[in-house]
């Protein structure tokens, strides 16, 4: 059966006949606000950039990275998207045996497979909200494992670890001499952004790499634009060794730059999420027919209590309505009444909520 991905408008279009435009697309988790002014604005007028190579180094855009997140140019990588680094990562560390806690997103899994490597999944336990228990996780570590992959917050429970469990997890991993990769995509829309990230702990531990990127939270996905975040030299020479030179273009590593600095659109943002969450939140917990994880990133995962109706099911009806969301039953360990939605403009998470009422109540 076809699973869905947020990015599969064309796909969409093409099965259900439905003009990619017109669908309101709950599925991609990226930031409703669209791209900053500032970007709209400056980047049309340094069209020009791409009439010669990007810096091999990206040294400006580095150092622009290196002012947001409070690090050393030298402790960065920059890549197309945070999936290419996700890829170098993964192709660096090249595990034998790796661990990742699931449900979550596909890639890794596919990553530590294309380099010849197992991997299986610690599952997050669905009885206790998806919550997971560090002491439960850290009796699973062994010498054998090499890897442990987290997405912190975590695609598609909208759940997180803090900063202070995430130390609990590198000490023992580092015990165990275990490289620990950490997907930040959706960690700037937190609520409290100092208490979860793992960037502070970079400077403690030198197996860890957090990778990060601007799809989502500066609604940029087609820019291709990620970078990680790791203290060791010797992992990231290694990370060099397999990257192609240029990967990111120079209009894109200028809007980094803009993007980064652009305090006004941050802030808004994270302003924004906060309210549209908090109002989901509110509503969901007036319904009796579903079940919902609570979120802490820009979407929400919910479990349809009625035998009746399934994630497929509604992902169909809503379609008919030209919106989309995430049937979540193909991600491991969620059955098939699972569905995840991301939040929209205020007008547009009406307009759902009041269709997930209509059919589901
Ligand atoms: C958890 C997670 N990491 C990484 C990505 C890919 O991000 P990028 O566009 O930066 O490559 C996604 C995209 O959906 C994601 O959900």
């Amino acid at each position: 059966m076809t699973h869905f991905h947020g990015s599969d408008l064309e796909k969409i279009e093409a099965a259900y006949g439905i003009k990619k435009e017109t669908i309101i697309n709950f599925s991609s988790n990226v930031n409703p606000l669209g791209l900053s002014d500032s970007i709209k604005t400056y980047l049309p007028r340094k069209i020009e950039l791409i009439a010669a190579y990007p810096d091999r180094n990206y040294t400006s855009l580095k150092s622009a990275i290196g002012h947001y997140i409070n690090m050393d140019s030298e402790n960065i990588i920059v890549g197309n998207g945070s999936t290419e680094l996700i890829s170098l990562c993964i192709k660096a560390i090249s595990p034998k045996k790796a661990l990742i806690i699931g449900p979550t997103y596909s890639e890794y899994e596919r990553e530590i497979n294309l380099c010849g490597g197992s991997s299986t999944y610690y599952a997050l336990p669905e009885n206790n909200f998806f919550e997971i228990e560090i002491n439960h996780l850290i009796n699973q570590f062994s010498t054998d494992l090499d890897l442990l992959v987290i997405c912190n917050p975590n695609n598609p429970t909208s759940t997180a670890i803090t900063a202070i469990k995430m130390k609990e997890i590198l000490n023992a991993c580092k015990e165990n001499n275990i490289f620990v990769l950490i997907d930040e995509t959706y960690v700037e829309f937190v609520d409290d952004l100092f208490n979860v990230s793992a960037i502070q702990l970079v400077h403690s531990f030198n197996n860890v790499m957090v990778i990060r990127g601007v799809s989502k939270f500066f609604a940029a996905p087609g820019l291709r634009l990620g970078y990680a975040i790791c203290s060791s030299r010797t992992h990231i020479l290694n990370i060099e060794r397999f990257k192609n030179p240029w990967t990111i273009n120079a209009l894109a590593a200028y809007a980094g730059e803009l993007m980064l600095m652009d305090k006004d659109y941050i802030n808004k943002t994270q302003q924004y999420i906060a309210t549209e969450r908090k109002k989901i939140i509110s509503m969901l917990s007036t319904w009796d027919f579903v079940e919902f994880i609570n979120p802490v990133a820009n979407f929400i995962l919910v479990k349809i209590l009625s035998e009746s109706i399934d994630a497929r099911k509604l992902f169909n009806i809503l379609l008919e309505h030209k919106i989309m969301i995430r049937d979540a039953s193909n991600f491991p360990f969620l059955g098939k009444q699972y569905f995840r939605f991301c939040f929209l403009h205020s007008e547009e998470n009406d307009l759902l909520l009041k269709h997930l009422e209509d059919i589901l109540s």
